[in-house]
């Protein structure tokens, strides 16, 4: 799969709108990796905690964000796709 196969049609899928709504990316370089590597994770734990999805992150590098934002956006994402499930 790729960044482009996350999205559904024209809706984009919560990690893409929790990194841009958490402003996560600045360049833009690392952030499909940074999506993807989230994604694995999540498909195999559902809902990380901070220290588990900071360990997913960090063999991708990036220049730009200092990885807070990342993480937030991640944390986001879980808690967003949370509510989708249970609604
Ligand atoms: S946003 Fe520029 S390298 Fe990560």
């Amino acid at each position: 799969m790729t960044i482009e196969g996350l999205q559904s049609g024209p809706e984009l899928h919560p990690l893409q709108k929790a990194f841009v709504s958490e402003s996560a990316l600045q360049c833009g370089y690392c952030t499909p990796a940074m999506i993807m590597a989230a994604n694995a994770l999540i498909n195999t734990e559902p809902e990380p905690n901070e220290d588990t999805i900071r360990e997913n992150l960090a063999n991708n590098l990036c220049r730009c964000t200092g990885y807070d934002r990342p993480v937030k956006a991640v944390l986001k994402a879980v808690k967003d796709m949370k509510e989708n499930r249970n609604a």
